[in-house]
């Protein structure tokens, strides 16, 4: 089975406490997780989870990007921190446990002030899915969700426009996976429209899905606690100075 999660704005330890939930308390053999974005790919955070704290996560664990990344080092992070996570590129496709992943990160339902231009889908990565054919593709892993299924907008982010990315209906009409799954929007969401199930998943302190060997995702709701981000932290993040806000105060 796998965990599927996001959202983790750099908390990465969240990811482990939600494995030792499924494992430990629900009883769930977790083979590997995917991360759908928003991990919090920032050099400072990276080396003192992995380096200087010497933490792992307790399965192997495959992650596209989001919105909230260092773009301008995702290459080099992802390669220094390869034996720890593996990063899964805009545009291709990979196995995992049996299944044909089409990888797709990036976000276009963003504030476009504060967040880098890394983060928005090109046409060229559109173009580079679509040159898989509809065969070779079973399930699609996205940060922001295709537009036309309903997700709802969020009260006071109503500015960012509609929901969805440009193009997504042209990924869901040449592939008709059987699932599509994204984060990004932190809410619990399904739709389904005859040939794809979609689902949206909440931050990693909320819960997780859990993707069995047959196409079925089921939503697990588990709280974690926080510590309160301290005001001047908030603050600096805000200036971009430090790592994005935590993930409650996050909405994107
Ligand atoms: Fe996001």
């Amino acid at each position: 089975m796998i965990l599927v999660t996001c959202d983790t704005h750099c908390y990465y330890g969240t990811i482990n406490q939600q494995l030792a939930y499924a494992e430990n308390v629900l009883g769930h053999d977790i083979s590997c997780i995917i991360h759908l974005g928003d991990f919090g790919l920032y050099k400072s955070h990276l080396h003192d989870f992995f380096i200087k704290k010497g933490q792992r996560f307790l399965r192997p664990l495959y992650c596209i990007d989001g919105n909230h990344e260092d773009f301008s080092a995702i290459e080099k992070l992802t390669q220094k921190y390869q034996a720890f996570f593996t990063y899964l590129p805009r545009g291709t496709v990979h196995r995992i446990e049996g299944y044909r992943f089409l990888a797709l990160g990036g976000a276009a339902y963003m504030d476009s002030m504060l967040t880098e231009q890394g983060a928005i889908i090109t046409d060229q990565q559109i173009n580079a899915c679509l040159a898989f054919a509809r065969a070779e593709v079973d399930i699609i892993l996205t940060h922001d969700c295709p537009t036309g299924i309903g997700v709802p907008s969020t009260p006071g982010l109503d500015h960012f426009g509609a929901t969805g990315f440009p193009r997504s209906h042209e990924l869901a009409e040449h592939f008709q996976p059987k699932l599509w799954l994204f984060g990004h929007h932190h809410k619990w969401f399904s739709f389904s429209d005859g040939h794809t199930a979609y689902y949206g998943l909440e931050g990693a302190w909320k819960g997780f899905g859990l993707l069995d060997a047959d196409f079925q995702l089921t939503i697990v709701k588990n709280r974690l606690e926080w510590e309160k981000t301290p005001f001047i932290e908030k603050l600096l993040a805000k200036l971009k100075i430090i790592r994005p806000d935590g993930p409650r105060e996050l909405s994107d």
